[in-house]
């Protein structure tokens, strides 16, 4: 995954470098780096084994001096394991050329083995350092008589190793360089990983994410898969990795930076968490009437008309999104429509089967999951058509799919996604409910009923949400458990395992998300005298039989918290309740997944968990 970052202009340089870097940790945090080229044109690298406020500190100790050009790097670590050799920036055997690099190169091997052979000394394990040493063969090869050039005679030299080098890496790659001899330019590269350039006054800006440059500027332009961009203080050129030159539009960012800062909460997590009704209230606005319309038509791309030619919905993708498309599949099989959820890496042979008739539902928050773009790929080449569900503008996703709904969460920054979640729900329900209305599944009255209760679902979030202080004292009373069991049915189901993936994500215990009526099948085995289950019970058609399998739960010495309404309170039988606002049956899942995020948080707080960068993951996965 990871995070780069790259400057050039007369901000001084490691701020915005390790500025950037710190809104990109969501990215990778095991390890950073930043190379400069300071005023006597020699190379500054700094990199720490750990996290970017370590790496603020130890330049500070030591600051550049001169610099206005560089890179950076924050990591989530594939090849060789987190630590400060591995660390990026790297560099070649001359320690001028530095690279920070955010894929995979997967010929590194073959590449790697001819390069010792000539001669290479590596410093790491990583594939990335490969890069570093290839332009140094590249730039060697060309003859080039640093020293007796001027720098600025460097430039076409620099700009052609380069070229040269990223035409001999296989895999997928956003990265940037900066040679020492050549100051006044880095370069920049993408296939298949994400990478934008922000577009300053005399300075310009590389970053993964718009993120990281956004408190400097909003006019960015995204790279597409086989382009680099020779990046200088006063202007950007495009080029194809052939070298043929682009001309790219600038898009305005809509996003503040300080959206992306924590305003007064302890944590991304919660302030996230409360900004739910705000993502769902947002990501309907305008698009819902009427139902069955072409409301969505001038956005998306997709008309009334298309809906009524899909006879099939296939959902993909991952983690938390996979959940939502569970709740999508629910949703479209109870207006009597067809459809499927898988997760995206699990997709391959399904991909092939999918036909004409088929409309797949690309749901990531990022636009980047690297699993679950390669499914809308094979899918598309199996003929299907795409609508895409993400919260992030100009994302990979975007440019691949045939529709996009954006949803309008604002940036998530916590590694465990809440409002994200409730964003996508919302773009589900809306989508659903056009369909069903399209396809005259729903009557004029049913529409009508549809859409007044999903209108209302930000007022009933926002009242759940006022739960809060007693959902946290559920959880610290829990919070020395090491084991959690999550059960629901039907359309909350997938609520059962967003709440058991959201406790494991931040808090590190064992827990198990579970079809109610499937757990007599084996995990009530495990269940032993004060297990913690979760029983997510609301009104609608499953209560009776939620109730009879939390008894069974309970018989065997489960202690249940149960998530109700006050009318399926009257039913459940628990040691403790959280009862929720009354809301439509089907869009329960809206409420019901709030309480399990809110208890995950405070069980994470309890155990002093980094809850906004829980060990081992990352936001964007954009490995496969
Ligand atoms: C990572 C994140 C999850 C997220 C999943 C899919 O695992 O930690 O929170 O649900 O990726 O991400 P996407 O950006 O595709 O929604």
């Amino acid at each position: 995954m990871c995070g780069i970052t790259g400057y050039i202009g007369d901000h001084k340089t490691t701020d915005v470098l390790i500025d950037g870097l710190r809104r990109l940790e969501y990215r990778g945090y095991d390890s950073c780096g930043v190379a400069v080229v300071d005023a006597k044109n020699e190379l500054y690298l700094r990199r720490v084994s750990g996290r970017v406020d370590a790496l603020d500190e130890l330049v500070a100790q030591d600051p550049a001096k001169g610099a206005n050009v560089g890179v950076g790097h924050t990591r989530w670590a594939t090849h060789g394991a987190p630590s400060e050799d591995n660390a990026h920036p790297h560099t070649d055997c001359s320690g001028r050329v530095v690279v920070v690099h955010n894929g995979i190169i997967e010929n590194y091997l073959d590449l790697k083995e001819k390069l010792l052979a000539s001669g290479h000394k590596f410093k790491s394990e990583t594939d990335t350092e490969v890069i570093a040493h290839l332009m140094e063969e590249k730039l060697k090869a060309l003859h080039v008589q640093e020293k007796a050039m001027r720098a600025d005679m460097l430039e076409p030299v620099f700009f052609e190793a380069f070229r040269k080098t990223v035409g001999d890496l296989k895999g997928s790659f956003a990265l940037s360089m900066v040679w020492a001899s050549c100051p006044a330019m880095v370069l920049t590269a993408r296939m298949h990983s994400p990478l934008v350039v922000g577009l300053g006054k005399g300075e310009n800006f590389i970053a993964s994410d718009v993120s990281a440059f956004l408190k400097y500027t909003k006019r960015v332009i995204f790279l597409n898969d086989g382009e680099m961009a020779a990046v200088k203080k006063d202007g950007i050129d495009f080029y194809t990795f052939q070298g043929k030159k682009v001309s790219k539009e600038a898009v305005t960012i809509q996003w503040d930076s300080t959206m992306a800062e924590k305003g007064g909460y302890k944590h991304f997590m919660l302030k996230e968490i409360h900004e739910q009704s705000e993502a769902v209230e947002n990501t309907l606005r305008g698009r819902l009437l009427p139902l069955g319309g072409d409301v969505l038509k001038a956005e998306t791309g997709l008309a009334a008309a298309a809906m009524k030619g899909f006879s099939n919905i296939q959902f993909i993708a991952c983690g938390t999104a996979y959940h939502a498309g569970l709740v999508g599949r629910g949703l479209f099989e109870n207006f009597g429509l067809r459809a499927s959820a898988d997760i995206a890496s699990e997709f391959t042979d399904r991909a092939k089967l999918m036909a004409k008739d088929t409309l797949v539902i690309a749901i990531s928050q990022s636009g980047e999951t690297a699993d679950t773009l390669f499914a809308v790929r094979e899918a598309r080449s199996a003929g299907a058509k795409v609508l895409a569900i993400t919260n992030t503008v100009g994302s990979t996703l975007t440019r691949e799919a045939d529709y996009v709904l954006q949803t309008h969460c604002g940036p998530e920054i916590g590694v465990a996604s809440t409002k994200a979640f409730l964003g996508q729900l919302a773009a589900i329900y809306l989508v659903a409910g056009h369909f069903a209305a399209a396809r005259g599944v729903l009557s004029a009255t049913d529409a009508r009923r549809y859409a007044e209760d999903l209108l209302k679902m930000p007022r009933l979030i926002e009242e759940t949400l006022e739960l809060e202080k007693d959902i946290a004292k559920v959880a610290e009373a829990f919070s020395h458990s090491e084991h959690f069991l999550f059960i629901s049915r039907h359309i909350n189901f997938p609520i059962a395992l967003e709440g058991a993936l959201k406790i494991k994500e931040i808090s590190y215990v064992h827990a198990e998300g579970y079809a109610a009526g499937e757990m007599k099948h084996g995990p009530i085995a495990i269940i032993y005298k004060g297990m913690p289950l979760l029983a997510v019970a609301p009104s609608g058609r499953a209560l009776e039989l939620m109730a009879g399998n939390i008894e069974e739960a309970k018989a065997r010495g489960a202690d249940v918290v149960a998530i109700v309404d006050a009318v399926s309170r009257k039913t459940v039988k628990a040691s403790r309740y959280i009862t929720l606002p009354q809301a439509g049956e089907l869009f329960t899942p809206m409420l019901t997944v709030i309480p399990l995020q809110i208890f995950a948080y405070y069980v994470a707080l309890a155990k002093k968990c980094d809850i906004d960068k829980p060990r081992n993951l990352a936001k964007s996965v954009t490995v496969r």
